[in-house]
């Protein structure tokens, strides 16, 4: 199985859901601006739609057309009669084809390792790479939250926790209705603040990438990107997007502004420079105004790939002084 240190995590800082059931919205998602495109089985597929949706889903991810764009199936989660058959059906199916399962409702380790188990097995019998195939995890309840750091670090498959707030907020009884937006005499901060930065240091303890889930008014791109602004703020990677109005307000809010982008690159080059014996093998030195040591370098880092991964590109070169 393939380590998670040697998982190559792309960007996703925009995650478009589709449902699976929908032949004409797949074939228009193959076309949008999206990092990743997730066509579902679960909640935007009805129940009676969910056997065919299988077979529409495998169709499309073999047709090809996804570019560079993340493909993702969601699955129903493990306590429905629906999840072994979606992925059998899916992973035997379009296996060469996908680049993850998404598991919502996760509540214990325990669910990862027997989905990891079932696409080995499926992987097995195909002759498909073993362990290629990774494993987003759904949070969407008050029992996955207090696990997550187990879930996290539950396979090597794994390489998204996902913040699911609209059954998260049912499942905790949160007295609003409106997803994101602060629940109706909650007036001392941001009532989703814990959730999000328990989720954020279990991804970032085991090198998984965090991920917010949707924004429900899918007209209100301002609240979208207010909303989307908190989570980025904090250090998520991204958002999932309900319609294609929301991708370039997304992508722009998930990616490092151009001028931090920059300086972070400066930052990087300087630094090698400096600590280099033709740079003097200094540890803190001056960049302009600024002070640069080891810390600057993890910093600049994060952001640096953040923007290199989003195909950023700098304007600005490192001079080293004579
Ligand atoms: C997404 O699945 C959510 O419940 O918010
Ligand atoms: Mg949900």
């Amino acid at each position: 199985m393939t380590p998670t240190s040697e998982r190559v995590l792309r960007s996703r800082r925009s995650c478009l859901a589709v449902p699976g059931s929908s032949p004409k919205m797949i074939d228009k998602a193959r076309g949008l601006p999206a990092d990743q495109v997730f066509l579902d089985l679960e909640d935007a597929c009805a129940p009676l739609a969910k056997p065919a949706a299988r077979g529409t889903i495998v169709a499309a991810l073999n047709e090809g057309g996804w570019g560079d764009r993340i493909r993702v199936v969601r699955v129903n989660d493990w306590t429905t009669q629906w999840t072994y058959r979606d992925v059998v059906e899916v992973v035997e199916g379009a296996g060469p084809n996908l680049d993850a399962i998404m598991l919502p409702k996760v509540q214990t380790a325990d669910q990862v390792v027997a989905l990891d188990l079932l696409m080995t097995q499926v992987e097995k019998t195909m002759g498909y790479e073993v362990g290629r195939i990774g494993i987003e995890a759904q949070i969407e309840n008050a029992l996955g939250l207090v696990n997550v750091d187990a879930i996290a670090a539950a396979s090597p498959r794994v390489e998204t926790i996902i913040f699911g707030p609209a059954d998260f907020m049912a499942s905790i009884n949160m007295k609003s209705l409106v997803v994101g937006e602060q629940p109706p005499g909650y007036d001392v901060g941001d009532a989703y603040h814990y959730i999000l930065m328990r989720i954020l240091m279990a991804a970032r303890a085991y090198g998984k990438q965090a991920i917010d889930g949707p924004y429900l008014q899918i007209r209100d791109v301002e609240g979208f990107t207010r909303v989307a602004g908190r989570s980025a703020a904090l250090g998520f990677d991204g958002k999932w997007c309900l319609h294609p109005g929301q991708i370039d307000a997304c992508n722009e809010v998930y990616a490092p502004r151009q001028e931090d982008y920059e300086h972070a690159e400066l930052i990087l080059d300087a630094y090698a420079h400096f600590t280099s014996a033709a740079g003097g093998a200094r540890g803190a030195v001056m960049l302009g105004d600024e002070m640069i040591d080891e810390a600057s370098r993890k910093m600049a880092l994060v952001i640096s790939a953040k923007g290199r991964a989003a195909g950023m590109t700098r304007t600005q070169t490192f001079t080293p002084p004579d």
